[in-house]
């Protein structure tokens, strides 16, 4: 396996020749893309999407916990209806299959913390350390840190000889696991590389920024957050709450089933006189749980280092909810609130210019790990 953890680079490395497959298994939806570099330009050659709920006896909209084999075959299905053949292929491995933490650690060069890392590891890792893969790097010092006193007078956090590191640990179970599902999907390309969802998504929204930016995935089953400061992650939650819990309130509310509540929701949003009123009701509540640990995550930070995030950016199939920006914007007052959009650095034809456009927060993960192909 490749290295877990990426910086975010710019796509125009040396990379991959010929299109490249990005695979996202979400928990309601397998998301598929295939890009390719031409002329220096990022193209997208096709994509594709899957519901796995109805093959799962559950709704479309809904989280699965599908068998690998059955998810095997779900993407066989959508890679067989697409017509994808690749070169390469990438997949994307679920935030909650992770553990990411960021230590902080004396300086005592490259070669010690190879060893104490696993040793430091046992305090956050719930499983024996030789049942996963670790994975770490060193967090540049922010800028921020290296003045004596920082603006706001306060002294840094850090002391002399203290670097932090993020360490990224994945049971080997799941390696397995994924390591089948490329086998029975019978995934094209000639090999197939792993990289934990956040780092796709981070790729492919988040441009150059250096001021800190939240990125929140909102995916069915579970709500992703990512803290990028002067350009790297420097903090991760995940929520147990997604959009399927507003379709199931809006369900329970309404007396309604699971699939009218997600037509209603996806259709209506929060906008518009009855029903937009109707899933307002329930959404306001959701969305507040959610924002609220949000909001609880993005303080500490900002806490313990002295600053303010600048941008909130939604992705995921969560972040299509109509009117949501305006909800978000209540909790985070000073910062701006953006849909992200991962095809805005990929030549798209015009054509699906509509479309692409409503779909795109979903995309978010399928692209970024199949930009990582092109980087490579
Ligand atoms: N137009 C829309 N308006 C509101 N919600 C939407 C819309 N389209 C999709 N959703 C919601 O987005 C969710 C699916 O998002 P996404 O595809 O990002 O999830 P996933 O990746 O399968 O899940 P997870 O990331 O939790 O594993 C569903 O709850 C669905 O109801
Ligand atoms: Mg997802």
């Amino acid at each position: 396996m490749t290295s877990l953890l990426e910086s975010i680079k710019g796509v125009l490395g040396a990379g991959h020749k010929g299109p490249v497959l990005g695979i996202d298994i979400g928990s309601s939806s397998i998301k598929v893309v295939l890009l390719e570099k031409a002329d220096e330009k990022v193209v997208l050659r096709n994509y594709g999407e899957l519901a796995l709920g109805p093959r799962g006896g559950a709704a479309v909209g809904q989280a699965t916990n599908l068998s690998t084999e059955k998810i095997s075959e779900a993407l066989r299905d959508l890679l067989k209806e697409t017509g994808i053949t690749a070169r390469h292929t990438l997949i994307a491995i679920p935030f909650s299959a992770s553990l990411l933490t960021v230590v902080e650690l004396p300086d005592v060069g490259r070669k010690e913390l190879d060893s104490m890392i696993p040793i430091e590891a046992r305090r956050y890792v719930p499983v024996p350390i030789t049942e996963v893969s670790l994975d770490w790097w060193i967090l540049p010092r922010r800028k921020s840190e290296e003045r004596p006193v920082l603006a706001t007078g306060v002294a840094p956090v850090k002391q002399i000889g203290k670097i932090e590191v993020i360490v990224a640990a994945i049971h080997n179970e799941i390696i397995k696991k994924y390591e089948s599902i490329k086998r029975d999907a019978q995934i094209p390309g000639e090999a197939s590389h792993f990289e934990i969802e956040i780092f796709s998504t981070l790729r492919a929204i988040v441009g150059r920024d250096m001021a800190p930016v939240l990125v929140v995935d909102i995916g069915a089953g579970s709500t992703k957050l990512a803290l990028v400061d002067e350009g790297v992650v420097r903090g991760s939650h995940v929520i147990s709450m997604g959009g399927q819990d507003i379709t199931l309130a809006l369900a329970h509310s309404q007396g309604i089933s699971f699939d009218k509540a997600e037509e209603i929701k996806c259709r209506a949003g929060m906008i518009g006189e009855e029903e937009g009123r109707d899933v307002l009701a329930v959404a306001e509540l959701l969305l507040a749980n959610i924002m609220n640990e949000t909001v609880r995550f993005v303080e500490n930070y900002e806490r313990k280092y002295s600053t303010k995030i600048t941008k909130v950016i939604l992705v995921g199939g969560g972040a299509r909810l109509k009117g949501i920006e305006k909800l978000v914007a209540q909790s985070f007052s000073t910062a701006s609130i953006a849909i992200g959009n991962p095809f805005v650095r990929v030549d798209t034809p015009a054509f699906l210019d509509t479309t692409l456009r409503e779909l795109s927060p979903n995309f978010a993960v399928a692209v970024g790990v199949a930009l990582k192909g092109l980087e490579e």
